[in-house]
């Protein structure tokens, strides 16, 4: 093979990887995920996927709900998105403060949303105590962390705090639409906890929910961003795994462009990743 040949070759074997489709079976597990965000709300009368148990409903704190999946062997924590007042009022504490809850302590000058963490730290240890007795109810089963937008936050703070707890590389995360949550050192740290791209950071065509706690303000996003590029019904081909935090071939270029697909009026995750029975309302711009 000559030279010229090699590096075209390769060039395409790259750019085959670097815009890489998800398979089927990770494609899956992202819609399954956001049936249980999405089953959230509205709480504390929350629904849940067929064929799951509800273990807890967390109304204090970070609400949510935490269920067992004997399908999946998934035990699973879902963060509600942002719902009730109180919600709204944490929304807007966006300070960065020292991180200093459950599951902080080898984080090095790591700040977080001030909002957020007081949600979080006043049920993590609740949380982590039911999912350690889930874990010894169900043994080998996987624990997955989700949530939409103000729940894709917590994801990453209170679920950062959480698999710091149970052991970086024992919890996989799926948020959907979800701020950033901390500084550059907690993305860092939010990346130890969940090694080999176990945290799926996904987003969908321009919305703006994910790009609201910018880097200019000190936020900083953990986990590797799966981009879905075309709505409604996306298939795993439309799903781009992403480079970075801000890939401007992601998310963040999309709105930093102020466009999306061609036709694509609507961008509600929801809409294509939840089954019609189940769907919510989840408008872009709703955190
Ligand atoms: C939850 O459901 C129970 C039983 O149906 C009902 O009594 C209660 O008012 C509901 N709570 C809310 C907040 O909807
Ligand atoms: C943690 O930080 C928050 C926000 O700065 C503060 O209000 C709280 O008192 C701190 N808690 C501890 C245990 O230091
Ligand atoms: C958590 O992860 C650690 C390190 O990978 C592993 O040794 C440990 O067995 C895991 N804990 C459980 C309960 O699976
Ligand atoms: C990452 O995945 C590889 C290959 O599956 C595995 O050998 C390795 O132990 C994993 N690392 C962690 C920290 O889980
Ligand atoms: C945004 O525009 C830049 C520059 O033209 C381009 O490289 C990038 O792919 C665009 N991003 C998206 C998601 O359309
Ligand atoms: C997203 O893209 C659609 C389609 O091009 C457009 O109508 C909408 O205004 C865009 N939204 C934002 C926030 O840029």
């Amino acid at each position: 093979m000559t030279a010229k040949m090699f590096s075209v070759v390769f060039a395409l074997a790259l750019a085959a990887l670097c815009s890489a489709a998800v398979d089927q079976q990770t494609f899956d597990n992202m819609v399954y995920s956001a049936h249980f965000s999405a089953d959230a709300y509205p709480m504390p009368n929350c629904s849940y996927p067929e064929g799951t148990k509800r273990l807890q409903v967390y109304t204090t704190g970070a609400k949510g709900f935490l269920a067992v999946d004997g399908q999946r062997k998934w035990i699973i924590l879902s963060f509600r998105g942002t719902y009730d007042d109180e919600d709204k009022r944490r929304n807007g504490m966006r300070n960065l403060v020292p991180y200093n809850i459950t599951g902080s302590s080898s984080c090095q000058d790591c700040k977080v949303h001030e909002g957020y963490q007081e949600a979080c730290g006043l049920n993590v240890d609740s949380i982590v105590k039911d999912i350690e007795a889930a874990w010894r109810s169900y043994p080998g089963y996987k624990v997955v962390v989700t949530g939409h937008s103000l729940g894709g936050a917590e994801v990453a703070l209170c679920g950062t705090s959480i698999a710091h707890v149970l052991g970086p590389g024992n919890v996989t995360a799926y948020s959907l639409a979800g701020l950033a949550a901390g500084n550059e050192k907690f993305a860092a740290y939010q990346d130890a906890a969940f090694p080999n791209k176990s945290f799926y950071r996904i987003t969908s065509l321009n919305d703006t929910v994910p790009q609201q706690l910018k880097p200019s303000q000190g936020y900083y996003h953990g986990g590797t961003e799966y981009w879905i590029s075309k709505e409604p019904d996306p298939s795993p081909s439309d799903v781009v795994v992403c480079n970075g935090q801000a890939d401007i071939n992601c998310n963040a270029g999309a709105v930093k462009n102020g466009t999306s697909s061609p036709g694509v009026t609507s961008v509600r995750i929801e809409r294509s990743f939840s089954q019609p029975s189940r769907r919510i309302t989840l408008l872009t711009g709703d955190s």
